[in-house]
């Protein structure tokens, strides 16, 4: 490997065309430099298949950014924990003792079982959401944005409607569930900073309120099932409880909507897998995983080392910090083969991308993510005909949860066969 090919491989968000397609620059480091120290996030970015998978499930690994070393990334974290002390609290940020507990109390409504019962559910909000396009938009041929009309709608009615929010506080929770989004990317300016804080506070008293009205009076949804799971101070505070809360709505839903819209997206440009997709139910589940492996949201899951540490071939101290990117272990020749960059829905082994992350924090609505997405993406091949790309699609600029913010189809909206 000659000095340019390794100084060509740098990890640089901004770099052109990086926002419509990262996987270049993954490929690039994965060959050039796969564990790779970046300035700009004073962090190690770690981009092949064994070194994610590994660095995901070892013990020793924490997620808890008070085990880094000082830098100004992390200093400045710090600084805003210590004002929203609450987000701190998160199952996603803690190690174990704390972490196991409280994920612990929380893992019954995700359980496969549970999960499958929100089928009908979901479907039936999904068919409403289509025959309200219908409506709106006629049985003609029609251009739309599959972003904000389908995709990014539906799993924040759905997540609503699970947790047990009113129907007409939806759309409200879609901007805060934006803004707590924007909250965990380290690249962000502090106008938009503060606009997403504000939005974080007015979820957290939103919810807060909801508790206990639920607390009070419990009905059949995951909020009062939750509410309960802190009866007793000693197993989860109110504090921790609400810190879980919001957690569970970004990663409810930010991360299936960008699913919709990226998988929807690479069946467009693959019209045979498109085809093979729509003609065959059984094709589907397998084809989702294959979506998630392709083009699924997670770019980075952040780690920091309690230990001396041997990733790849370079050995780390304790309190590095480590960006290890699932998006591009899911793209790594290495386990994928010559075929790691195109979509294939009938792969064999799509089922072992890591997109789900890996290890104790491995996603724990995974089997609610895969009920929506499998549902959904049924319902767009069944209710959308002649389905086609109608324009550019325009990328957002998140670094950790990678998602489209436009997708102009046409199509023709069918009334269903049912
Ligand atoms: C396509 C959709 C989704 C993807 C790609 C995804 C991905 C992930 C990943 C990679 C992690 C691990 C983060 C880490 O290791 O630090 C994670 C954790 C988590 N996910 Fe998901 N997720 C999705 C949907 C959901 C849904 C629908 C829910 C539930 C409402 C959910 C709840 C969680 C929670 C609570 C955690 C933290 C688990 C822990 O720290 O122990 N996710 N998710």
């Amino acid at each position: 490997m000659s000095a340019a090919e390794v100084g060509a491989a740098v990890f640089d968000p901004f770099e052109d065309g990086f926002v419509e397609s990262p996987y270049a620059q993954y490929a690039r480091l994965r060959d050039g430099d796969p564990v790779h120290h970046s300035k700009l996030l004073h962090g190690w970015v770690v981009t092949r298949v064994d070194d994610v998978g590994r660095l995901l499930r070892d013990p020793s690994v924490s997620s808890d950014i008070r085990n880094a070393t000082p830098n100004p990334l992390t200093i400045n974290e710090l600084e805003r924990l210590a004002e929203q002390e609450r987000a701190s609290r998160t199952v996603v940020l803690m190690d174990d003792p704390d972490h196991g507990r409280i994920r612990r109390l929380l893992a019954d409504p995700f359980r496969p079982r549970e999960v499958a019962r929100l089928a009908e559910r979901v479907r039936e909000r999904i068919a409403r959401a289509f025959d309200a396009l219908r409506e709106q938009h006629g049985d003609g041929l029609v251009e739309l944005d599959l972003i904000s009309e389908f995709a990014y709608p539906q799993p924040v009615e759905i997540f609503s409607e699970i947790l047990g929010v009113p129907d007409e506080d939806h759309p409200q929770f879609r901007y805060w569930a934006q803004c707590v989004a924007r909250t965990v990317d380290p690249i962000l300016s502090e106008a938009e900073r503060e606009v997403c804080l504000k939005g974080l506070d007015d979820m957290y008293a939103y919810l807060e309120a909801v508790a206990d009205e639920k607390r009070a009076a419990p009905t059949d949804d995951l909020l009062s099932n939750l509410v309960h799971a802190d009866d007793d101070g000693a197993r989860m505070t109110h504090e921790e409880l609400m810190a879980q809360l919001v957690t569970l709505y970004m990663a409810g839903h930010e991360p299936v909507a960008s699913l919709l819209g990226s998988g929807t997206l690479a069946l467009m440009r693959a019209p045979d897998q498109l085809a093979r997709m729509r003609s065959d139910p059984e094709v589907l589940r397998n084809g989702v995983s294959e979506l998630l492996r392709y083009d699924g949201p997670n770019q980075f899951v952040r780690r920091i080392l309690t230990r001396p540490t041997v990733v790849g071939d370079v050995e780390l101290p304790a309190g590095e910090v480590i960006y290890a990117s699932p998006a591009s272990a899911n793209r790594d020749p290495r386990r994928w083969g010559d075929t790691a960059e195109e979509v294939h829905v009938d792969r064999p082994d799509a089922g072992q991308h890591l997109q789900f992350g890996a290890g104790v924090h491995a996603c724990l609505g995974s089997h609610l993510a895969r009920l929506q997405a499998e549902i959904a993406f049924a319902a767009i091949f069944e209710r959308l005909d002649d389905l086609e790309l109608a324009g550019e699609p325009e990328w957002g600029n998140r670094m950790f949860i990678r998602g489209l913010n436009l997708l102009p189809v046409a199509c023709r909206i069918n009334a269903g066969r049912s």
